[in-house]
Parts: structure tokens; C-alpha cells; sequence
């Protein structure tokens, strides 16, 4: 086995999963200000910590996905998050694309995700402070005319080549094409769109070379829009969602890792559920990196004064091992 492909088995390894706590400065600003929680940086490190330093959380926590804020702070003694995340035995990820601008030649509303340029140099730098493996986001958005052949097109070019350096630098890349949930297309929509994407992205990812026992992939769920008012099974949500991928992904990928998009931490811990149950993990290991499916009750906690620290970080533990328990079906 390469270097590369021990460091990906590892993240997708039986009962644990991916913590994702990258969020940008906007969106964390977005998620504070939802819950009323000053936006200051000392009260992003203070948060930050009480997730890094949840105990036990390693019971089903492989890796914690960072941003370049988080992965330079430390604790109040001066250790860095990344250490105390190494001491448990927890791998360190990070969020190495730049964010987003309109898509040249795409329709109104789609976005390109950039950070190609100067990416070898911050790899090479996040590795010194600790990352083993990265993550690059593209969004996909539906409607009658979206998604363009061309925004997909650049989408999954820059995640291939973005694939590919990482590889160069001994990181592990999590490529992440996530149709976005929000918005009133069917869920057969989301299959075209999702199955769309993913063949594009495979075969470009092959052309280019990317050692696909060496990545994860990190993808939506096939799910109807959230304003669609289409209601569906988990069991039909499982059946399309492995279709999906069975259809575009190689069996050769370690693993395949969902997102959380904005369903409820039940939600996104049932479907998962469903879906380790009923296709057992095969071809590929099926797990988790959420965000908000594993942090918004923690957050929630945590916003709310007449609550401890330790109650916030039993609220993280809680939907943590909900989603290990997911991984294997045993839910
Ligand atoms: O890129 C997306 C995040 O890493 C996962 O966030 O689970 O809240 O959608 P989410």
C-alpha cells in the first residue's frame, strides 16, 4: 500500500469519520450570528477548542478538517490545535481552496472554486504544521438551466488538479463536488446533476494520473431540493444515492465520505445509516465528514449561557458516535 492510500483507509477505518470544523471566516460569521454569539477571533479559537479538545472524541473521530485560522491557534497554554489533535491520534485535514467567483461563460449563479495558484507552496507549509490531508469544495447549484456543461467542466478540472498536487506533496486530497441541497429541483434532478459530475470528474481525475486509492471522495447525498417539497424515503435516498455511485465512481477510491449540506444531524446520521445498512459498505467504506450534522447541537449548547463547556462537548460526543454508529449501519 502507498503512503498515501495508509493515511486515506485510515480517515474511512471501521466506525469513525470525519469531523469537518473548516468553515471560512463568512460562514462562521453566518453561523455565530445566528445564534446571537459574538464574532471576534478570540471567540472562533475558544470554540475551536472546546471541539478539538472534546474528550474521547477519537473514539470516532479519524481527522478534523481546519482552516488556515485554525490550524495556527493553540490553546490557552500555547499548544497548537493540530498537536493536541495529533497527541489523540487524530489526523489533521485542512481547506485549501480559496473560495469562489462567478463562473466564467456559466450561467448567472454559478460559481467557480479557486486556489490553484500558490497551492504547492501552502501545502508544503501546512504540512510543516501538521496536515496529512486537504479538502477543496466545488458547489453545484440546479435549476431548469444549471449545471452548465461548462461551470462542471472547470469545477472538476480544478478538483482534479488540485487532486493531483496534493498527491505530489504526500497529502491526501478530499474532493469534495457537493450539489448544493437548497433549492426546489426533484431528486431525480440531483442524480443527473450528481451523476454528471462525478463522471466528469473520474475520468479527468484519471487522465490527469491521481492515484485513486490515494483520495476520498466527499459528496452530497441524491436527495429532492429543500424548498421542492418532495418527500422520499431514506430507503429510496440510499437506493439512488449507491446507484449514483456505483455508476460513476471506481471501486479503486478509499473511500467516499458524505457532507452534511444542511440536513438536521438526524438526518444526515439516519440516511448514512440507511445506507451502510442496507449495501453493508461495499464496494467503497461509507462514512462521514460533516460540519453542521456533527457541531450544531455543540454550538447550540455552546451559545446558550446557562450551559457548560463539558455539556457542549457531550452534545459534540453525542452526534459524533451517532455517526460512527452510522458508518457501520448499527445505528
Ligand atoms: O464542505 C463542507 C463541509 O466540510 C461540510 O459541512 O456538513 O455542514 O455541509 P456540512
Amino acid at each position: 500500500m502507498s503512503k498515501l492510500s495508509i493515511i486515506a483507509s485510515k480517515l474511512v477505518e471501521s466506525g469513525k469519520g470525519i469531523l469537518a470544523i473548516d468553515e471560512s471566516t463568512g460562514t462562521c460569521k453566518n453561523r455565530f450570528d445566528a445564534l446571537d454569539i459574538p464574532f471576534t477571533e478570540e471567540k472562533r479559537r475558544q470554540y475551536r477548542e472546546l471541539l478539538v479538545t472534546t474528550p474521547n472524541i477519537e473514539e470516532s473521530i479519524s481527522g478534523y478538517i481546519l482552516f488556515d485560522e485554525t490550524i495556527r491557534q493553540s490553546n490557552e497554554v500555547g499548544e497548537s490545535f493540530a498537536d493536541i489533535l495529533k497527541s489523540k491520534g487524530i489526523a489533521v485535514g485542512i481547506k485549501v481552496d480559496q473560495g469562489k467567483v462567478d463562473c466564467p461563460e456559466g450561467e448567472n449563479g454559478e460559481h467557480l472554486t479557486i486556489g490553484l495558484d500558490g497551492l504547492d507552496a501552502r501545502l508544503k507549509e501546512y504540512k510543516e504544521l501538521g496536515a496529512e490531508f486537504a479538502k477543496w469544495r466545488a458547489a453545484i447549484y440546479i435549476s431548469d438551466v444549471m449545471p452548465t456543461n461548462t461551470c462542471l467542466d472547470q469545477n472538476m478540472e480544478a478538483l482534479a488538479d488540485y487532486a493531483v498536487i496534493c498527491q505530489k506533496n504526500g497529502i491526501v486530497p478530499i474532493i469534495e463536488p457537493e450539489i448544493v441541497m437548497s433549492g426546489k429541483h426533484t431528486i431525480n434532478q440531483c442524480y443527473g446533476a450528481s451523476s454528471r459530475a462525478l463522471s466528469k470528474l473520474f475520468s479527468k481525475l484519471e487522465s490527469k494520473g491521481a492515484e485513486l486509492e490515494g483520495l476520498l471522495l466527499k459528496t452530497n447525498m441524491i436527495l429532492p431540493g429543500k424548498e421542492s417539497g418532495q418527500q422520499v424515503s431514506d430507503e429510496v435516498i440510499a437506493e439512488q444515492t449507491m446507484k449514483c455511485f456505483k455508476e460513476n465512481v471506481p471501486t479503486q477510491v478509499a473511500g467516499i465520505v458524505f457532507l452534511s449540506g444542511g440536513q438536521t444531524p438526524k438526518q444526515s446520521a439516519d440516511r448514512l445509516n440507511m445506507i451502510n445498512k442496507m449495501f453493508g459498505g461495499k464496494p467503497w467504506t461509507i462514512s462521514f465528514s460533516y460540519g453542521r450534522g456533527i457541531q450544531q447541537p455543540a454550538l447550540n449548547a455552546w451559545a446558550d449561557e446557562a450551559k457548560t463547556d463539558e455539556q457542549s462537548q457531550q452534545e459534540l460526543q453525542k452526534a459524533a458516535k451517532n455517526c460512527s454508529l452510522a458508518s457501520e449501519g448499527k445505528l
